[in-house]
């Protein structure tokens, strides 16, 4: 039996998060959209390049979720990006909604699967997939700290002219202005940055870190960044599907670990092939702590807010 990725969205996120998973064989993909056509018209143009490429799995585009069915992982990037006129809390509503009839929509032909949400707000996403899913909180966990830690690698690579694979960085917390990137635990070929770099060529990477997201918004104008957050997303799904056990920052239900209850935040765990196997405590100074509660309360704002 072939392996399945359904992937809802199939916008700029979602279509890239396609050709990942096809371009590195993870699995046959299902492409679902709302807009008639472009998932259909999407799948076939990414599967007629499979000629070149060389990779032999099937894409599928769909406006409805039969093709779907049997499906091991659900990326959701189905979502409504922030319009003039248009509050956070309207966007927050918005996509709660389609998020919500995603999920209930997927699980429906899929009820083992796993969820890897994308759709911003990203930690209150999650847990509306959590909830209206059913499904325990190993199988259902977002994605932004790998794709604000890459962000950091690729500032620390920049800043020191060095191989991006020599470095490990860490971003906890929210994905949002609160996010708390970690210097002490980011490292170049194990070094600690903090001994490679002034203490203000630090603090400005963590800075642009937390705003690599509005960089991106700003220079493209009309629309956010995708090719890191797909790459991202598609690294989870990874270590998922093939039980890599890779250590990762990403979006988990938190049950008291840092202290923190019954809500997603961003921390390093392990994902292998129950989802989240383990979630990882590092021990934080009291300034980290303390940035770290304050992204989970920016987070839990949000999810008081949720109607589901
Ligand atoms: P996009 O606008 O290119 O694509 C969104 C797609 O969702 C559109 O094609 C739209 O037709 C589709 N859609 C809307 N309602 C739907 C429904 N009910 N069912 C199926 N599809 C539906 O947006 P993009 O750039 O792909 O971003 C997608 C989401 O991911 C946004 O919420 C964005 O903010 C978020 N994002 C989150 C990141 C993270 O780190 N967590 C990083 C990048 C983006
Ligand atoms: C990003 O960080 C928009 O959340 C998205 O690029």
């Amino acid at each position: 039996m072939r392996r399945k990725i359904t992937v809802i969205g199939g916008g700029n996120v979602g279509a890239t998060a396609a050709q990942r998973v096809a371009e590195q064989q993870l699995a046959d993909v299902v492409l679902v959209d709302v807009v008639e056509g472009m998932p259909q018209g999407k799948a076939l143009d990414m599967y007629q390049s499979g000629a070149v490429e060389g990779f032999d799995v099937t894409i599928t585009g769909a406006n409805d979720y039969a093709a779907t069915a049997g499906s091991s992982l659900c990326i959701i990037t189905a979502g409504l990006a922030r319009k003039p006129g248009m509050s956070r809390d309207d966007l927050l509503r918005k996509n709660e909604e389609i998020v919500a009839d995603a999920t209930r929509k997927f699980i429906a032909h899929s009820p083992d699967a796993f969820i890897i949400v994308v759709t911003n707000p990203l930690d209150a996403m999650t847990e509306v997939a959590r909830r209206v899913s059913g499904l325990p909180k190993n199988k259902v966990l977002g994605m932004a700290g790998v794709l604000d830690s890459a962000r950091m690698r690729a500032f620390i690579a920049m800043e020191l002219n060095v191989s991006m694979t020599n470095i490990h960085a860490f971003v906890l917390g929210g994905h949002g202005d609160t996010m708390v990137p970690l210097p002490r635990y980011s490292t170049v070929a194990g070094i600690p940055i903090t001994e490679l770099m002034s203490a203000e060529r630090v603090d400005a990477i963590c800075k642009r870190t937390a705003t690599g997201g509005a960089e991106i918004v700003n220079l493209l104008k009309t629309g956010s960044a995708y090719y890191a957050p797909s790459a991202a997303a598609v690294e989870m799904a990874d270590s998922i599907l093939n039980d890599k056990r890779k250590i990762m920052p990403c979006a988990v239900y938190l049950e008291g670990e840092y202290g923190i209850d019954k809500l997603y935040v961003g921390v390093p765990a392990v994902l292998g092939a129950n989802g989240v196997e383990k979630i990882i405590e590092i021990k934080l100074t009291a300034e980290e702590d303390a940035a770290l509660k304050k992204s989970a309360e920016a987070v839990k704002e949000l999810v008081d807010k949720l109607g589901c």
